[in-house]
């Protein structure tokens, strides 16, 4: 029991838990990342794995309840540190180099968590609770609801079967990017988040001892490259609709395969 206590009372237990936090949601950030890359494909993939993640029900739950408890003690044990850190300062001047540096990078990752933050309240009411929906998805029945023209599988197994009616969640996200002010505002966010989780990344190293010259090398360009291509696979989905890549898939299309079965 008292490691758990520890790790809530002291200043590295509190740091670890930030570490160990962070990692349960880069882990679902870049799962989430791979799962909306499905919209590049047909519309019954996107629609097939929204509708499955949809249908685990208690499972969903729980993976939800994980993922709400680490943003909680993430965001607490940031602001408990930091208060640490300013208590401790006490008003010093800072004299060297590298206090400034370790201070700005500090604030920047306060910067950018409040935005990420307030950016996923917003994302959570327009895309999951539906309350900042387009209109055009709102006014369009034919295109609130898709029916599978094919089985979705998972690992082999049919998941969502062909002709199941299930929300349309390709149009969803292509009508919602379709405001140019609103993709603007995502490519933004994400950009913030992928720099957040750079500096995380090096804070994490700096937790677990790693800082050394073997991360300054390669743990640290494998987080660059990892923070890239999270980025650039977040911009491409609203970028591809703002460039008129990514079209809605015409609601008739899909009427006559529903009709046939
Ligand atoms: C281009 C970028 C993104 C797209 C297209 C996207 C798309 C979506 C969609 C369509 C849903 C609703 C799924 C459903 O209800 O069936 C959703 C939910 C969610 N997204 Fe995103 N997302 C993006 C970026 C992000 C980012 C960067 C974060 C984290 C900071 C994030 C966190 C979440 C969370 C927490 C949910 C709720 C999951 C749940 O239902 O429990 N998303 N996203």
């Amino acid at each position: 029991m008292k490691p758990v206590i520890l790790l809530f009372t002291s200043s590295i237990g509190r740091k670890f838990l930030m570490a160990a936090t962070g990692l349960v949601m880069v882990g679902f950030v870049a799962g989430h990342l791979a799962g909306n890359l499905q919209v590049f494909a047909h519309p019954d993939h996107l629609n097939g794995y929204a509708h499955f993640l949809q249908s685990l029900g208690p499972l969903l739950w729980v993976a939800r309840s994980v993922l709400i408890v680490s943003v909680g003690v993430h965001i607490w044990a940031a602001t408990v540190l930091t208060l640490e850190n300013q208590a401790a300062r006490g008003g010093t001047p800072y004299g060297v180099k590298h206090t400034i540096q370790a201070t700005l990078a500090s604030r920047m990752m306060r910067w950018t968590g409040c935005i990420v933050l307030a950016f996923l309240l917003y994302h959570l009411a327009h895309f999951t609770f539906g309350v900042a929906q387009p209109s055009t998805f709102k006014e369009a029945p034919p295109l609130n609801h898709y029916t599978m023209t094919e089985d979705y599988r998972v690992a082999g197994f049919v998941v969502v079967k062909a002709g199941a009616v299930v929300p349309d969640v390709h149009s969803m996200v292509i009508l919602g990017f379709q405001n140019a002010v609103v993709a603007l505002f995502y490519i933004v966010a994400v950009g913030l988040l992928s720099v957040h989780l750079l500096h995380g990344m090096d804070s994490l190293c700096q937790t677990l001892g790693l800082r050394n010259a073997k991360w300054s090398g390669g743990l640290r360009r494998i987080a660059l490259v990892f923070c890239l291509l999270y980025f650039l696979g977040n911009l491409a989905i609203p970028g591809a609709v703002l460039t008129g890549l990514l079209q809605p898939h015409a609601p008739a299309a899909t009427a006559p395969a529903a009709a046939a079965r």
